[in-house]
């Protein structure tokens, strides 16, 4: 995944919502598209030699103090650029077009109208469509050599274009699914100004990635921990598919998982034929936890041991200089940029390993957006109740046993619940809607009564949400019926449990997980 070996397009990063969303959006026109912060210069655009680059939108004035420029030697360069919202600003400002802040700024759906020809971008399509907008300035003049080919009310020049200069702008957003026409504007700019072909697919990561891996590990060896998700699963199976039996995984099954996960991850990876270490270690995780209430403590233990147990059984494996990390595009970005300094993929996971282990690190998946990790995990045929895997955090239970001790008792009931309510949802064909589902338990005990006693249980809290990055998430609508039908089923099956409520808590104010 480099200029090496495909085509690819560069996305300058101007700070707007849709950045990532733009990268995506060229990836999906099968083109390999990767952001760069706004500060590249060109000499780093340059030697990366793109087919061509876009400027994103952004939240910045071109008037404003210190707002991010447009980098105009890349004129010279005879790089095709395409400007977007901002990034079309700044650079028909730059070129000598008149930009200015109109009266009041154009949001969300618009009216735009195609003028002339429509150029490359336009012509030939609905000379009046619908496009989603979202600026206060506007151009009101292009530059010289330039040619207005939209308009819309607030935007006398809404989209233009140098043929010549190979420069592109347009003030709507193509990324947005809003814009009907978006992704047929991008792959024009795509195709027929920058020339690029159809390369970048799930099944050419595939490829790409086992020549890479090959190429880096040589004749050595390699570790990877699997915590059963997406992630390390995938990044593992790639691994395994170019250097065979000098992988080994290591899965640390600290007792904290959903029912029967540990025995399918397990099996899983027996069958794929994938050397792997289970190491049992229920006993020593929960020790540790024994009489623990506080959740950071909680967290913090299950992090220390998870690494104390890795490295022991790391250390049992002879010759290996190598580790498997399931780092995503989305850490990359996060922890600060592109640049591939080794970054442990610690965020908000146990899966952290210390910086003093001395691996080098292959990470296959830090380029990909999770929606393509998925991707390639089908076409390496992975089952799909692993590539749909619902995100699982690293503590696993042990952060979902609230305000008391985690012990063995409560995460059975835990566990024996959270299965029925897979069973049912499941069941119900609402698993891919949902972004999470689970159980929750509070140790606090209530009254009930059951038969002729009263009993004084533990209630189960069921939280489901649905969501698109974990960020923001709404509690999900599930149907009464499939509520009521888990609720007598945990009531009625899981003893110990007199009582099931459901949060109807969206994020923020609430978080997805309780702890
Ligand atoms: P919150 O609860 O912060 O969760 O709304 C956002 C997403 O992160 C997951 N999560 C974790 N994942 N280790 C992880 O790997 C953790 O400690 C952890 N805590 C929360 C959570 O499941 C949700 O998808």
């Amino acid at each position: 995944m480099s200029a090496a070996t495909t085509e690819e397009v560069l996305v300058l990063d101007f700070g707007g919502q849709y950045s990532q969303l733009i990268a995506r959006r060229i990836r999906e026109c099968g083109v390999f598209a990767e952001l760069l912060p706004a500060s590249t210069t060109v000499e780093q655009i340059q030697n990366r030699n793109p087919k061509a680059l876009v400027l994103s939108g952004g939240p910045a004035s071109v008037y404003d103090a210190g707002a991010p420029e447009f980098p105009e030697q890349l004129v010279e360069l005879g790089i095709p650029v395409l400007g977007i919202c901002y990034g079309m600003q700044v650079m028909a400002k730059a070129l000598g077009g008149k930009v200015e802040g109109a009266e009041s700024g154009e949001f969300g759906r618009t009216e735009l109208t195609v003028t002339g020809d429509g150029g490359v971008l336009l012509g030939g399509l609905p000379d009046e469509q619908t496009c989603w907008m979202s600026h206060r300035d506007s151009v009101f003049e292009a530059p010289e050599g330039f040619t207005p080919i939209a308009s819309t009310p607030g935007s006398p020049v809404a989209a233009l274009e140098s043929a010549e200069k190979k420069l592109y702008g347009i003030q709507f957003h193509p990324e947005v699914v809003h814009t009907p026409y978006g992704t047929e504007v991008l792959k024009r700019f795509l195709r027929e100004v920058a020339g690029c072909e159809e390369q970048w697919s799930a099944a050419s990561v595939v490829t790409e990635q086992i020549a890479a891996i090959r190429e880096q590990v040589g004749e050595g060896k390699a570790i990877c921990g699997l915590s059963g998700g997406v992630d390390s699963s995938v990044a593992a199976k790639l691994v395994h598919e170019a250097i065979g039996d000098r992988l080994t995984c290591v899965f640390v099954d600290h007792g904290l998982m959903r029912m029967n996960e540990a025995e399918q991850v397990v099996e899983d990876f027996q069958h794929f034929g994938i050397k792997l270490v289970h190491v049992d270690a229920e006993e020593r995780f929960l020790g540790k936890l024994a009489g623990v209430t506080d959740p950071e403590t909680k967290r913090k233990i299950i992090g220390e041991e998870f690494i104390r147990v890795f490295e022991e059984e790391a250390s049992k494996i002879e010759g290996a200089d190598f580790l498997v990390q399931g780092t995503l595009y989305s850490d990359v970005i996060e922890s600060g940029g592109s640049d591939h300094a080794a970054t442990i993929k610690s965020h908000h996971n146990v899966g952290g390993l210390p910086e003093d282990l001395q691996f080098e690190l292959v990470e296959p998946l830090r380029m990909l957006f999770k929606d393509e990790v998925r991707a390639v995990g089908t076409e390496l045929e992975l089952p799909d109740r692993m590539v749909w895997r619902q995100p699982f955090p690293g503590p696993g239970l042990g952060i979902r046993i609230v305000g008391g001790e985690v012990n063995k008792e409560r995460l059975d009931i835990l566990r024996e619940a959270d299965h029925i309510l897979h069973e049912e949802v499941g069941g119900a064909n609402m698993y891919r809607d949902l972004w999470q589902f689970f159980c929750v338990l509070p140790v606090i005990r209530s009254v009930g009564v059951q038969g002729d006693g009263r009993t004084y249980a533990y209630p189960v809290i069921i939280r489901a949400v649905t969501s698109k990055d974990a960020m923001t998430a709404d509690w999900a609508r599930i149907p009464y019926d499939v509520l009521e039908k888990v609720s007598n089923r945990i009531i009625n099956e899981v003893s110990g449990v007199n009582r099931v409520a459901y949060d109807i808590t969206s994020k923020p104010p609430g978080t997805i997980e309780w702890e």
